[in-house]
Parts: structure tokens; C-alpha cells; sequence
């Protein structure tokens, strides 16, 4: 299949490691060129290195994107470098593991922050340009959480439904201007965000082999994710073949959610 997305210019936040990096590899395979950050320069760097062996330009910037000068800053410099932008990837690290009576009002303004804000921004950044161009691909990471909380992650739980409703007020929005906006919602996948999960809840007692078999045994597909597994529904939404879908949050998570819609 030809996805159209050779020489597009994607933008994709948080993307050294685990979903981000797996996502912007898969556009890259696509032949598209990529503008990424994450905070530690190093294994960024190292990322960016990966991704030029598959021939594409690569601009990489150590970026904290929670804070809203720095996040400003990339985006401009992303699309000056790209010469432009087609497709926007957002991400961000997780929130932690936490119940409610857990919280406390800065970490609330802190997540809130990182898990909405952050996508309000970036997408802000791009959309003069989707707009003039009638062409335009924004994919938010969001979470299973979205369509069933997860126990005890309950800033995740909470935050990240207003990235839900943004995404699908601008699909209506954006969509005369040729733009998809639409939500990919990650069950388990095995990353350094699930490990630190993991080892939180091996801190309070579980052992690592119950928690992964606990998980399993609920995934109908009775395996954790990888990251590709995420990665390809990304490319899928920013071809062209997904022109006519937007507005949309759909899961990759083996069959975990319950519901039928
Ligand atoms: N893995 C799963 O099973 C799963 C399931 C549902 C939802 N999610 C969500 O998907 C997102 C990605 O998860 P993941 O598992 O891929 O996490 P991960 O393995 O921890 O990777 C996170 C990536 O984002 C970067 N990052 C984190 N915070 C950042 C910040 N403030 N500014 C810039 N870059 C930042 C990290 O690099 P630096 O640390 O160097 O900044 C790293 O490259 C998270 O929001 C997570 O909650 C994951």
C-alpha cells in the first residue's frame, strides 16, 4: 500500500523512547521527515541517529514540553527546519500512579500541563499552516483510560478525556480545511513508561510475574503491546488512505476494553 506519506514533514512530541520513538520510526520507514523532542539530549540524539540510517532528514531538540516557551520555540524551529509541517504527533511522558486521596493541586496543574495543554499548544503551532495548505494529520496518544479507567491512574484517567473532547470539537472545526484530528488510545504496551507502572506496584508488594500475568490473562490477544503495534495505526491515520476518518478514538490494546462501541 502506498501511503502517501514519503517526503510529508511530521512533527512528534516525546519521541526518544517507548511510543513516540515507535511512532516516529514507522513514519520514517513511510519516508517522511521528522522533527522530535524529549528532555534528555542524549538518548534523543541517539534516537535521531536511528532514524536518519532510513534516509530521512531528522531535527532533534531537547525540549521539556510542559513548558510552553521551550514548546513554542520547537515548534517554530520544527517548521522552519522541515521547510513546513503535514502531520502532528503529540505525546508527553505519563502521569504517575496514583488513587485520588494520592493528589494534591500541583501535580493536578502539573498534569493537566503536560497531558492537555501541551496538545492544545502544539496543535495551535501547526494549524495556520494545515489550514493553508488543506492538508493537515493530528494524532493525539492518549490512553485505554479514555474509554475505561485504569485503577489507580486517576490524573490519566481524568485529564486526558479533555484531549478527547478537544480533538473531536476540531475535527468538526478542521474538517472543511482537509484536516483529520483523531485520538489513538494505547492499552499495555511494553515500554519504560509501563516498567516504571511495574515497579511501582512491585514496590507495594506484587511480583513482577503476577502483574504481567494478571494483565495478560484480562488482553483477549493474551500478550502485551509493543510499541509497533501502536505505531501502525499512527501511520495508518496520517496516510492518505484515512482521509475520511476523523474525529475518531480508537484503542490498541489486544481486545482489553470491554464495551462494544
Ligand atoms: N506504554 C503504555 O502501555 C501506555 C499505555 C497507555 C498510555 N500510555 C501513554 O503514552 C505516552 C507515552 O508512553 P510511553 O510508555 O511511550 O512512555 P516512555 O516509555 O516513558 O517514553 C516517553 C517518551 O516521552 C519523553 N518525554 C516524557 N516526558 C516528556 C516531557 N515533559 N517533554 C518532552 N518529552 C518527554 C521521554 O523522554 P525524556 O524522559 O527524555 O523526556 C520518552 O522519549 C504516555 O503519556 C503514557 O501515559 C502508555
Amino acid at each position: 500500500m502506498d501511503t502517501g506519506l514519503k517526503d510529508k514533514k511530521a512533527i512528534v512530541l516525546a519521541a526518544s523512547k517507548g511510543l513516540g520513538k515507535a511512532a516516529a520510526q514507522s513514519l520514517a520507514a513511510e519516508g517522511c521527515h521528522l522533527a522530535i523532542c524529549a528532555r534528555n539530549e542524549e538518548q534523543l540524539n541517539k534516537t535521531a541517529d536511528q532514524f536518519k540510517a532510513s534516509g530521512v532528514d531528522v531535527f532533534a531538540s531537547a525540549v521539556d514540553v510542559a513548558n510552553p516557551g521551550a514548546l513554542k520555540q520547537f515548534m517554530e524551529q520544527s517548521i522552519e527546519r522541515l521547510g513546513g509541517v503535514d502531520i502532528l504527533v503529540t505525546n508527553a511522558g505519563g502521569p504517575p500512579v496514583k488513587s485520588f486521596e494520592e493528589t494534591n493541586e500541583e501535580e493536578w496543574r502539573y498534569w493537566y500541563e503536560v497531558t492537555f495543554m501541551t496538545v492544545v499548544r502544539s496543535i495551535k503551532s501547526v494549524l495556520p499552516l494545515l489550514k493553508k495548505q488543506n492538508w493537515g494529520r493530528i494524532i493525539n496518544i492518549t490512553s485505554i483510560s479514555v474509554k475505561a479507567p485504569v485503577e489507580r491512574l486517576i490524573y490519566s484517567n481524568a485529564l486526558r478525556l479533555a484531549v478527547v473532547g478537544l480533538a473531536k470539537t476540531l475535527s468538526i472545526e478542521l474538517g472543511p480545511f482537509n484536516i483529520t484530528v483523531n485520538n489513538v488510545a494505547p492499552g499495555y504496551h511494553l515500554t519504560d513508561g509501563l516498567e516504571r507502572i511495574v515497579k511501582k506496584r512491585m514496590e507495594a508488594g506484587e511480583t513482577r510475574e503476577d502483574i504481567f500475568a494478571a494483565w495478560e490473562n484480562k488482553i483477549p490477544m493474551r500478550r502485551i503491546g509493543q510499541p509497533g503495534d501502536l505505531a501502525g495505526l499512527i501511520v495508518f491515520l496520517a496516510s492518505e488512505q484515512a482521509g475520511y476518518i476523523t474525529g475518531a478514538t480508537i484503542q490498541v490494546d489486544g481486545g482489553l476494553y470491554p464495551g462494544t462501541l
